[in-house]
């Protein structure tokens, strides 16, 4: 029989520099009451242009908060999966910078690009490894700095606004409580949707990949159908929930909280409604934070965690959706 996997520890990381709305009014033409209304964001965390600061380096700082949580020894993890879209370098991934920053030795380090959905998917390939018996802890990190990658012009406000910088990671290892632990995985992506909500280039099937007219024209740059992405992922979200919750016997009542990704607050008021969730039942973060696509699950966690809204036992629905069209839901017992 194969043994069941658990989150450790979770530890969560964001850069010092708060971004307020009223900040990027002076780059485009946008307004805090705008993007509150339509995002529920009020800041952002943004790493301090030119001083060399990578997804990897936010990484290693919420990595060592969740080994300290996890009261997991550095030399005890032997493998690490590391979640971005905003890596370091085109290659080698973060993973191999984040490894070596930490110090650890060499073992399997696999990078994921699974946008929005990379932590959920981060979390389920080491619920596999775990409970395989192929190693027994693993370091699992979301790692995103989108400031340095996004339009701040007017041109580029419809996403600029959405995105913030930051890090959350968690340990995860062989069950240590009864009965607690990861339940079930669940994972969907529809490439019919890519290019509703991606970076055109630098592109593999282009030569040169990037040319001066492609960032004449802003192709470098993130750009999104935001009522597609909208529209889908309330859809996507609901049932993927009502899924992993269904496969375990349980019922929406069943539910302790629901961490939803932090897309957009309209996207989880929606969710909300749609499951019948009270208050108390899910948590958001996103007025502090903005989206930080990998980061955000891992982020929201450990701050339900320390706020109290979540205990020891108390039934836990990660979920997101995000760029590939790709979303997912992993259900656990806390
Ligand atoms: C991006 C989003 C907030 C835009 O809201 P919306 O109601 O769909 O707004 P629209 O895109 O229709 O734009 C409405 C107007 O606001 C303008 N606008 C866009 N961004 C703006 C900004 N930051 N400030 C002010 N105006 C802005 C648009 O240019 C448009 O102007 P127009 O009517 O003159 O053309 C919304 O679509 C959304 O949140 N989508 C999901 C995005 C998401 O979650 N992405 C990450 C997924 S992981």
């Amino acid at each position: 029989m194969t043994r069941r996997a658990q989150i450790l520890g979770v530890g969560g990381y964001v850069p010092p520099w708060v971004v307020t709305n009223a900040y990027l009014t002076q780059w485009m033409e946008t307004t805090d009451e705008w993007i509150v209304e339509r995002t529920g964001i009020r800041e952002r965390r943004w790493v301090e242009p030119g001083k060399g600061v990578g997804a990897s380096d936010l990484g290693v700082e919420a990595a060592r908060r969740a080994l300290e949580s996890a009261g997991v020894a550095l030399e005890q993890i032997q493998m690490v999966v590391f979640a971005t879209l905003s890596p370091d370098h085109d290659f080698p991934g973060s993973g191999v910078f984040l490894q070596r920053k930490l110090g650890l030795r060499p073992m399997p380090v696999l990078d994921i690009r699974q946008q929005c959905t990379g932590f959920v998917y981060a979390l389920s390939i080491a619920d596999q490894y775990v409970r395989s018996g192929f190693v027994d802890h693993v370091l699992v990190v979301g790692s995103e700095v989108h400031s340095t990658g996004i339009d701040i012009s007017t041109r580029g406000r419809d996403v600029a606004v959405l995105f913030g910088d930051g890090a959350g990671a968690a340990i995860v290892g062989p069950a240590r409580d009864a009965d607690a632990g990861i339940l079930s995985a669940h994972l969907y992506a529809d490439g019919n949707h890519a290019e509703e909500l991606w970076v055109e280039v630098p592109a593999s099937n282009k030569h040169p990949r990037l040319s001066h007219e492609d960032i004449d024209a802003g192709r470098h740059y993130p750009s999104m159908n935001g009522r597609q992405v909208f529209k889908h992922a309330v859809t996507r979200i609901a049932e993927v929930v009502h899924e992993s919750l269904a496969r375990n016997g349980f019922t929406i009542a069943d539910l302790g909280c629901l961490i939803p990704h932090q897309a957009n607050l309209r996207i989880s008021e929606y969710v909300q409604k749609a499951l019948g969730l009270r208050d108390d039942q899910i948590h958001n973060n996103i007025d502090r934070y903005g989206n930080t696509t990998a980061a955000t699950i891992p982020l929201c966690l450990d701050e339900a965690i320390q706020a109290g809204k979540i205990r020891r036992g108390d039934l836990v629905c990660l979920v997101a959706f995000g760029a590939g069209f790709t979303w997912g839901a992993v259900l656990l017992r806390w």
